[in-house]
């Protein structure tokens, strides 16, 4: 059974000067238990909208959305019981509080009885590389710290669903690859992500499908395999030293190639035989670091969104 569905779901929003905007637009899809769906899409696509939707902070306009069963506008206790929400910034945290004081406090809101708070307090505090700072005070913690605090206040409930939007959002590398290593824990042991990231290398490293949103619509939804296999993307080949006329002529059999004054090539050839000649090429002119890498969840994305954000 899907953990999450979603059907024919739309949320307009009137603005201040008493313009609708369409913030989603019909949206329907399932999750499956221990699945990991990435939200992507441009700014204003109506990621956020949608995870405060799915976490009963808003109500939809028109649809329904179920999480575990329960609809999210006739069961929202229900749903909240099951599910955490992690959101990117500061909000949510009390500064003047103790990483340990803020996790208690909101264990304790979460209708966990003073017991099983404390105990769910440190726990998710070791989860989370937390222990050590539990009694210093949030206002004092790096972005990267605050997110772990977040996500630490996430998973006190031990939710069905974790809904986290640009979670990583702050975070150095390191904290990064931990938060990944989490989420893939977290994902072994059966809960439901549905994370927005606008990092398509996160999304792919990560989650076991994607939906492409853009203008409230759902464009795409399915695996980075899947996804791949709809649309014709080039491979993309690079090379460094490669002389002038060199880069001449592969441009000339590639279509979109470019090479900067070092000699740096970055090229997409259409198909397997323009591929073999630019090769061919560059090995003669005896170009260095000759590469060629398959498309992934990046190539996807432009073909799909096609820049949007430059083209407004
Ligand atoms: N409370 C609100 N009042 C008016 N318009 C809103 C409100 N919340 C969202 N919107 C509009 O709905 C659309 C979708 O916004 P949303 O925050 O869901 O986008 P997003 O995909 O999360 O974008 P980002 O990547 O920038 O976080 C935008 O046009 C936004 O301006
Ligand atoms: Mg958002």
């Amino acid at each position: 059974m899907a953990v999450i569905e979603v059907q024919d779901l739309t949320r307009t929003f009137r603005t201040r000067r008493g313009r609708v905007v369409t913030a989603l637009d019909h949206v329907g899809f399932q999750v499956e238990r221990g699945e990991v769906l990435g939200l992507l899409g441009p700014n204003g696509a109506g990621k956020t909208t949608l995870s405060r939707i799915l976490t009963t902070l808003l109500v939809p306009t028109s649809g329904t959305a179920r999480v575990s069963g329960f609809d999210v506008v006739d069961r929202p206790r229900e749903v909240r019981r099951r599910i955490g929400l992690v959101l990117g910034g500061d909000r949510g945290l009390y500064g003047r509080l103790t990483a340990r004081q803020n996790l208690r406090y909101w264990a304790a809101l979460q209708g966990l009885d003073a017991r099983t708070a404390r105990r769910r307090t440190e726990e998710v505090m070791e989860l989370l590389g937390l222990d050590g700072r539990g009694d210093d005070r949030v206002e004092t913690f790096s972005r990267g710290m605050v997110q772990r605090v977040h996500l630490a206040r996430a998973l006190l409930g031990e939710p069905d669903v974790l809904v986290m939007d640009e979670p990583t959002n702050g975070m150095d590398p390191h904290a990064g690859a931990g938060f990944r290593e989490l989420v893939r824990t977290l994902r072994g042991g059966g809960t439901t992500v549905v994370l927005t990231t606008h990092d398509m290398q996160e999304a792919q490293a990560l989650c076991s499908r994607v939906a492409l949103i853009d203008h409230g619509r759902i464009l795409r939804i399915g695996s980075t395999t899947e996804l791949l296999a709809g649309i014709r993307t080039p491979r993309t080949l690079t090379a460094v030293g490669v002389p002038p006329e060199t880069a001449a002529r592969i441009a000339a059999l590639a279509g979109s190639a470019t090479t900067d004054a070092e000699g740096n090539l970055t090229a997409r050839p259409a198909d397997d035989e323009s591929l073999s000649q630019a090769l061919l090429l560059l090995a003669q002119a005896r170009a260095e670091s000759i590469s060629v890498a398959a498309p992934g969840l990046a190539e996807v994305y432009r073909t799909v969104i096609e820049n949007r954000e430059f083209a407004l």
